[in-house]
């Protein structure tokens, strides 16, 4: 058990706690930190005994690899072989932001960041603390999503202490996360850029910027094939059986209100504009359906309160798939093994 140091924002102007970060860091302990998408369990990313770390800590698979979060553009060149213009163009356009690019990697980045592979994911994060634990530190951190492997990913304070009290030497309260979706990946080493995972940076505004087309490969599940290992891994699965309920909202309830099986550990997942259709069982709320960024980011905590209420059937209405909600759906069907039932 790891004596846990817990910071407030504030914390990061004491010379002290400066001092005491940039030394753990340098030992390859762990700190997790608030970023604009979700918390990050960050370690030195030109460390490999910081990514055995991390990958101990998360329980996760050692060949699913890891994003390296930098906090100056320039220092891309350090850990890339090579930044073609189109590449480039995104970092201008959307850095710092949620948007993570695959390079070929340079050898300094160790294999063990990157899950054996010889690429690299980087990016640059908008969020203020995040900026500044960088700034503290001086080094690259290689940060997963601050979740034990599987779990939903983490958005607020509470998440990462209730995973990781005890295993990391730090982690500082950044509040709730302002998306509350994990960047999007976007692979540049090829000549068309590939989508590897769809975040709040769509593809659309990627191909906006490019002013030509990408190929969008974050739908794919054969894990033969599959780019990013993240994606051949369960994810942000709660204990009860997840379900997505597709169709017209009166076939939906039709459906439910005809079930046998509702009971008090049933729960319904869906926007506000619905809740008062289902008074008849348990409802949980995401937000309205004209808000899409706040159901964005009430996704994971919604998933993660499944657990906590014990929850064992859990129904997810379908969300509209335009924009930000491409995303949303690409976490709900993983939160649901991809099960189905189309009303
Ligand atoms: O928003 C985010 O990206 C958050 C915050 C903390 O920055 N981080 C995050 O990390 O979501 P993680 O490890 O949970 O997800 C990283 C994803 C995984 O699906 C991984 O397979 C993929 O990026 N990835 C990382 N390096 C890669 C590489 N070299 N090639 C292909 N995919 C890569
Ligand atoms: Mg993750």
């Amino acid at each position: 058990m790891i004596k846990t140091k817990l910071l407030s924002i504030e914390d990061l102007d004491k010379i002290e706690i400066q001092d005491q970060l940039k030394q753990a860091i340098n030992q390859n302990k762990l700190v997790i930190f608030p970023t604009e998408t979700v918390y990050g369990i960050g370690g030195n990313a030109l460390n490999e005994c910081s990514a055995k770390a991390i990958y101990e800590a998360k329980g996760r698979p050692q060949d699913n690899p890891l994003i390296v979060h930098i906090h100056d553009e320039k220092e891309v060149a350090k850990y890339a072989l090579s930044i073609s213009e189109k590449a480039k163009r995104l970092m201008t356009h959307f850095w710092p932001g949620p948007l993570t690019l695959i390079f070929q990697k340079k050898d300094i980045v160790p294999k063990q960041t990157t899950g054996g592979l010889e690429t690299v994911a980087i990016r640059l994060p908008s969020n203020p603390v995040a900026q500044k634990l960088l700034n503290i530190v001086g080094t690259p951190l290689a940060a997963p999503s601050a979740n034990l492997s599987g779990k939903p990913s983490s958005t607020m304070f509470k998440h990462v202490k209730d995973d990781f009290y005890g295993k990391v030497d730090f982690i500082i309260d950044g509040g709730k996360s302002t998306i509350g979706l994990e960047s999007t990946v976007l692979d540049v080493t090829k000549d068309v850029f590939v989508l590897l995972r769809p975040g709040s940076i769509t593809k659309k505004a990627i191909e906006d910027v490019l002013n030509e087309p990408i190929i969008d490969q974050s739908g794919e599940r054969n894990t033969e094939k599959v780019m990013s290992p993240g994606m051949k891994y369960t994810h942000y699965k709660p204990k009860g059986n997840v379900i997505l309920l597709s169709g017209t909202i009166e076939h939906i309830k039709n459906y439910l209100e005809s079930s046998q099986t509702i009971d008090s550990k049933t729960a319904l997942i869906c926007a506000t504009n619905y809740q008062a259709m289902f008074s008849f069982m348990n409802v949980f709320p995401l937000g309205n359906l004209e808000n899409m960024d706040l159901i964005a980011s009430n996704l994971f905590s919604s998933l993660r309160e499944m657990d906590e209420k014990e929850m064992e059937q859990i129904y997810i209405i379908e969300l509209p798939k335009e924009d930000i909600g491409y995303a949303i759906m690409n976490r709900v069907l993983k939160a649901a093994g991809y099960q189905t039932l189309k009303l």
